[in-house]
């Protein structure tokens, strides 16, 4: 099911993949969020719960740099007013950083704004949306952020374990490619032990 939605998203991002290859390669354009696939009939409660951050795929990663980023965690819980709380938990040196912020529902269910916006300097709107998932193993999400007058945009793929099929990460760099990334802006962080405890 998850590969059939994940395909659907592929096929959908058909025209913007023509648009990214009449582009300069290092003018990698941001998509508008309507040309990105959005999972139909979002479940907010299913979709709780801890995910595994698998790859990254965005103008900013770059393989070179985020060669040692270790996997990490996030925990979405959602609070009766259709927000969730989000907790990063990233592995660093010795110790794990935990990171919670508020993902408030946006226009459509499966759609976020980051909440306390205020809060990150130099971001003016920051949105998270789900391009796909099946809930029990895997989910691809799309970000898009304006900083300082900048727009940027990120792909992530989340599993509900460490591991993940070929295929499915295959999907993943297809759909990153998909959206004018090249490979060199695509990253699998180190699977580890550190701050998985929960
Ligand atoms: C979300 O965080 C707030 C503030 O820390 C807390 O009061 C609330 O209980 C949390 N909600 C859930 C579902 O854990």
């Amino acid at each position: 099911m998850a590969l059939g939605l994940l395909w659907l998203g592929l096929v959908l991002l058909g025209t913007l993949q023509t648009q990214a290859q009449d582009s300069t390669p290092n003018l990698i354009p941001t998509p508008p969020l309507h040309r990105v696939p959005l999972q139909p009939d979002f479940q907010n409660e299913l979709f709780q719960g801890k995910w595994y951050v698998l790859g990254l795929a965005g103008k900013e990663i770059h393989k070179e740099k985020h060669s040692q980023l270790k996997m990490y965690t996030i925990t979405y819980e959602l609070n009766e007013d259709n927000s969730y709380n989000v907790t990063f938990v990233l592995p660093w040196i010795q110790r794990c950083d935990h990171w919670i912020t508020t993902f408030l529902p946006s226009f459509q269910p499966g759609q976020f704004n980051l909440g306390n916006i205020e809060r990150y300097p130099g971001i003016q709107s920051y949105t998270a949306q789900v391009v796909a998932t099946d809930y029990n193993q895997v989910a691809l999400i799309f970000f898009k952020k304006a900083y300082k007058n900048q727009e940027l945009f990120m792909v992530t793929l989340y599993g509900r374990t460490k591991e993940l099929t070929h295929e499915l990460k295959e999907n993943f760099i297809s759909f990153a490619k998909a959206l004018g990334l090249t490979d060199d802006h695509i990253i699998f962080p180190i699977p580890n032990d550190e701050c998985i405890y929960k």
